[in-house]
């Protein structure tokens, strides 16, 4: 097995690195420590990196395409980690997931049409809605001894208020594996919700970025595994839409490329139909990277995958031992960490986010972010070097002291 080094400091200063350059823009100062947004201070796999330089070494940059390879790539990569089969034609090429749901909401719902999601929640989700002129039904998620659940009974009411109203309840965008909270949906839970979504003929839009970034013990289920492995859901397979990209784990979302799957193939005319005009073609540096990063990048996949589980371990005993006041939520995927913050003492959340940034100076994600749902809570991103990591937690700790 190759070694990688996950451990490297990087300086990601003056790089346009938004996670870095734009601290003081977002949290008032430049000397917070960012631990927030979703990318890594770790470089990309180096099979990545060197074909991309190869790629700059040949300095012509027009418009590009996804080639029969790229699409190769993608059927491979799922595959091979999911056991999903897909047909080529259901794949369509993207600049991100945010772009496609909102094109996916532009080609199913009219105005005033409802659209579930379930908070707390990715924040970009409500602006999707919202830009797409629906009202959105917010079915928070319940959080029982410190584990997130759906509340499929909330859910079904919420579904019947809304018919009572008049209302369509035409969509629901769903994440899997959850941002920020980090659970992995297991199959019985998934298959409750889309025996639901079924029943009451609603679009299902899953956001699936976050598959690859999976903790041990956990197996991520694409909703269209599910789908296509049974009889029951053939109809409502031309109901689905899946958003995936190689982003995430392989640190390349600056590169603006994910893919969309749908099977039905007047749905596919109609989300074209929704692009149209938007111009959305992919650049050759994202289309590349996406390739290689799946046809290369497996082994570099699994030696992250060991990192991040080693920073978790390394969070979760911080906290039990030097910091029992926060509680991180357990995590099951993604490399986000739920961090409950509700005995710190703080009235409300402007207390709690002016202590971490001006305080503490760590930039975190504020729970609020995510909804309503996300008060008292923060969201920490443990995709970097350990020293960095146990730095930030360093410096909460401290500023706890100070204020006890
Ligand atoms: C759940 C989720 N969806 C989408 C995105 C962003 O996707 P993109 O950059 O491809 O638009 C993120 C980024 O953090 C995310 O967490």
């Amino acid at each position: 097995m190759q070694n990688f080094n996950f451990s490297k400091l990087e300086n990601r200063e003056n790089t346009m690195a938004a996670k870095w350059d734009k601290r003081a823009e977002i949290f008032g100062s430049e000397d917070v420590l960012p631990l927030w947004v979703a990318d890594s201070d770790w470089q990309t796999a180096p099979a990545v990196k060197q074909k991309l330089i190869e790629r700059a070494e040949a300095g012509i940059f027009g418009y590009s395409f996804a080639d029969q390879s790229i699409y190769q790539a993608v059927e491979d990569w799922l595959q091979k980690r999911f056991e999903l089969k897909i047909d080529r034609e259901w794949l369509l090429f993207d600049t991100g997931v945010v772009p496609a749901i909102n094109f996916t909401l532009k080609a199913i719902t009219e105005e005033n049409d409802a659209v579930i999601i379930q908070p707390p929640v990715y924040r970009p989700f409500f602006g999707a809605v919202k830009a797409n002129n629906c009202r959105p039904i917010k079915n928070e998620l319940i959080k029982e001894d410190n584990h997130y659940q759906m509340d499929l009974a909330n859910l079904k009411l919420e579904i019947k208020k809304a018919k009572e109203k008049g209302e369509r309840v035409r969509a629901m965008i769903f994440c899997s594996p959850h941002n920020p909270v980090g659970r992995v949906w297991q199959e019985d839970e998934l298959l409750k919700l889309l025996r639901l979504l079924k029943k009451e003929d609603i679009y299902l839009l899953s956001d699936e970025i976050h598959s690859d970034l999976i903790y041990p013990g956990y197996k991520h289920q694409p909703v269209l595994k599910l789908l296509l492995a049974r009889e029951e859901f053939k109809d409502y397979r031309q109901k689905v839409v899946s958003f995936m990209a190689a982003s995430k784990t392989f640190n390349i979302a600056g590169l603006h490329t994910s893919y969309t799957i749908i099977e039905s193939k007047k749905l596919r005319q109609a989300y074209n139909k929704a692009k149209e005009g938007f111009g959305t073609g992919n650049s050759p540096f994202g289309l590349l990277a996406l390739k290689t990063a799946y046809n290369q990048g497996e082994e570099w996949l699994e030696a992250q995958l060991k990192y991040l589980e080693s920073n978790y371990n390394f969070l979760k005993e911080y906290l039990q031992e030097r910091l029992p006041q926060i509680k991180a939520v357990e995590a099951e995927g993604t490399y986000l960490v739920w961090l409950d913050c509700s005995e710190l003492g703080f009235e409300n959340d402007e207390q709690l986010i002016e202590f971490m940034n001006k305080k503490a100076k760590v930039g975190l994600n504020p729970g609020r972010w995510f909804g309503d749902a996300g008060s008292m809570h923060m969201r920490l991103n443990l995709a970097c070097p350990r020293e960095r990591l146990k730095e930030g937690l360093d410096r909460i700790k401290e500023a706890v002291k100070n204020n006890l």
